[in-house]
């Protein structure tokens, strides 16, 4: 991995390939292992950049709340501080689909296309961001492993579970070994995003809309509902996927991102 200063903090990131850059954002709270799978097939005729946000993996943590913009400022500077001033392709899972959004709204000149994987357009309900500050309070006491003990039964489809038990076990490693400030302070600040719903109409860049068929967190029909907001947007669902489809099927999500970089 390399490390980049940008403003006060370091990024840590994978940089590989060559031609047009596609930033790869993990989920939460996650890093960009997750994306191995596509960074080797993608780096053969693309240059794909996978950091760790802030706070998450090997990057510098920050603050007691970080929000998407901030995450999705991050990525606009570490593209700055490594001289890539061309349009990118944002792609984005879960969280990450988040700060996809936000680097949608705030750099949309700067996009070539967007991949949005497993996530979600609408904001947390009041209930749902109460859950998410007691959770925070909680990681910062504790560590991440009550957060980790919840979020496990919803990432992997059963199938994905019972045949491939070491995704499980890299998914509870990762998360496991995150740093409890950083975690609190990415759920701090997912609790207050904004809701993108009404503003899919103005994503004006090509865009893929991934989802794994059995994702029990970004559920298939709100996806295919987001798909069918973006003008230019194209659906894949993944069969016998869930949330982590990139990594539950990298051959079937690897073919879908490459077709449709294909087109761009
Ligand atoms: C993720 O996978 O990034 C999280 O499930 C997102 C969330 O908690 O909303």
């Amino acid at each position: 991995m390399q490390r980049t200063s940008i403003g006060e903090i370091e990024l840590a990131f994978v940089d590989r390939g060559s031609g047009l850059p596609v930033v790869l954002i993990h989920g939460f709270p996650l890093d960009h292992t997750m994306w191995n799978a596509q960074i080797d097939a993608l780096s053969a005729s693309y240059r794909p950049i996978a950091p760790d946000l802030r706070g998450f993996g090997q990057s510098d943590v920050t603050g007691d709340t970080v929000t998407m913009e901030q995450l999705a400022d991050d990525l606009a500077a570490l593209l700055a501080a490594i001289g890539i001033d061309e349009p990118v392709v944002i792609c984005g899972l879960s969280m990450g689909g988040y700060v996809a959004f936000a680097f949608q709204r705030r750099y949309s000149g700067r996009l070539r296309g967007l991949i949005l994987c497993d996530t979600r357009a609408a904001n947390d309900t009041t209930e749902m961001a109460a859950a998410r500050r007691e959770m925070a309070a909680r990681v910062l006491h504790e560590g991440p492993a009550p957060l980790v003990e919840g979020m496990m039964p919803k990432l992997l489809a059963e199938s994905s579970a019972e045949n491939h038990p070491e995704l499980s076990e890299s998914l509870r490693r990762v998360m496991l070994g995150s740093d409890r400030q950083g975690v609190a302070a990415a759920a701090l600040g997912m609790a207050r995003r904004a809701d993108v719903t009404e503003t899919l109409g103005e994503i004006d860049c090509p865009t893929l809309v991934i989802v794994g068929a059995h994702d029990a967190i970004s559920p298939r029909e709100e996806m295919a509902a987001i798909s069918r907001a973006i003008p230019h947007s194209r659906f894949v669902e993944i069969s016998g996927s869930g949330h982590m489809s990139p990594m539950e099927a990298p051959a079937e999500v690897n073919a879908a991102i490459l077709e449709f970089l294909a087109t761009l």
